[in-house]
């Protein structure tokens, strides 16, 4: 007998980046030597700071409940990190929420706005979990094409032409997770007419924020307007800026009755997170900034030399990653090719599979992500193997009949 699921579980896909991983582990358990760019986090240690003040936290009997919203220290941190890097204020009592990760964060904040029927903009291509997330919330996903010939980038005319009277929420994620591009100043005072003229909220996932390059700036659509700091709910955490994917931590900052929706939410669900990786966080956000600096200068050395190899091989076009730590390549013009072992490639599913078999290159294929004409490479891995892997992926293309 199998017990039956609810509609809205049923209604879930499975993570796509998960099952890729998946598979390569099979080939490497059967002895093959598979080079993995799936997964999305630093190949960094956490910074000795946090670590410690782990250690110290435990030692000192930290180990019961906090307050549900997180410890006050934390929340001053995030506030001071807000205040630097975006240049806003916001209240560390009423404020800001400490969260599982900023994936729960961003759960809460759509599980705390969209109503049943709401539309919500997604930007496509798009981080895997969004849609999940709408649909759960009870929302329908509305992307918004931004192809690669804009470099991925969401521009306010196709904003402002997705948007009716459901739309109530837009999903901003800059620097994006898979593309990489990184919304102007410019960019995000014009998308902020659009949703200031349509009353939507914004949840903003800034997670990749301390990760932008080539002398470019992260700016947070909170500050895009004085306007849109209202109707904001900036999202992020200590996953990616300090290699602290395992410590789950993250935050939302946001109006007053948002956060207070968020916190009831999180009270009722998974109460506050760990107690000890909120003090671990207290030292990284006050204590270790200096190791951000130079992890984001060796992923600055990877993300040149993935763009120097993949952008001169044919067919594959690759705009210019200027943030995170994800290449995303677009190879459609070699669809209707077929491998040196005989597939058809015509999809990223097929590209990716096949690559995976003949070269043993792991990466995901563009279709998780909205866009079945690339494919994803994470450069959060060794500038050796990402040599080894491109010399590879060119390899395979050029193989391609
Ligand atoms: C765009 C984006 N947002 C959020 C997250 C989740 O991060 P966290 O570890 O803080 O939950 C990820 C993780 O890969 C991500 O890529």
């Amino acid at each position: 007998m199998t017990l039956p699921l609810s509609t809205r579980i049923l209604r879930m896909g499975d993570s796509a980046t998960l099952k890729l991983a998946k598979r390569s582990q099979e080939l490497r358990e059967q002895g093959k030597d598979v080079l993995s760019f799936g997964l999305g986090e630093p190949d960094f240690d956490t910074p000795s700071g946090a670590r410690e003040a782990a250690k110290a936290a435990i030692d000192r009997g930290e180990t019961h409940y906090t307050a549900n919203e997180g410890i006050l220290p934390l929340r001053q941190a995030v506030a001071r990190t807000l205040q630097d890097e975006i240049g806003l204020e916001y209240d560390p009592k009423k404020q800001i929420l400490i969260t599982n990760g900023s994936k729960q964060a961003i759960a809460q904040a759509l599980l705390s706005i969209v109503n049943v029927g709401d539309d919500v903009i997604i930007p496509s291509p798009y981080w895997v979990t969004y849609p999940e997330l709408v649909k759960f919330a009870g929302g329908n996903p509305v992307y918004v094409p931004c192809p690669a010939d804009r470099r991925f980038h969401l521009d306010a005319k196709s904003l402002e032409a997705a948007c009716t009277d459901r739309t109530r929420v837009l999903l901003l994620n800059s620097p994006n997770n898979p593309s990489g591009a990184v919304l102007s100043q410019d960019e995000l005072a014009a998308i902020a007419d659009v949703v200031v003229r349509h009353k939507l909220v914004v949840v903003s996932d800034e997670i990749y924020g301390c990760l932008v390059y080539g002398g470019r700036k992260h700016h947070s659509p909170a500050a895009s307007l004085p306007a849109m700091r209202e109707r904001t709910i900036v999202c992020s955490g200590v996953s990616k800026a300090y290699a602290m994917t395992g410590w789950r931590i993250g935050y939302a900052a946001g109006p007053v009755e948002v956060i207070a929706a968020m916190n009831r939410l999180q009270g009722h669900l998974t109460s506050n997170p760990c107690s000890i990786a909120q003090h671990a966080a207290v030292a990284a956000f006050n204590d270790c900034r200096g190791a951000v600096p130079p992890m984001r200068e060796e992923f600055d050395k990877r993300r040149r030399l993935v763009v120097d190899r993949l952008s001169k091989l044919p067919g594959v076009r690759l705009p210019e990653p200027e943030g995170a730590f994800y290449a995303f390549a677009e190879v459609g013009q070699l669809f209707g090719k077929t491998s040196s072992k005989g597939v058809l490639i015509n999809d990223s599913t097929t590209f990716c599979e096949a690559m995976l078999d003949e070269v043993l290159v792991s990466v995901v294929p563009g279709a998780a992500f909205g866009d079945d004409t690339c494919f994803r490479l994470s450069y959060a891995a060794s500038q050796k193997s990402l040599e080894e892997g491109c010399a590879r992926i060119a390899k395979f293309v050029a193989g391609l009949k």
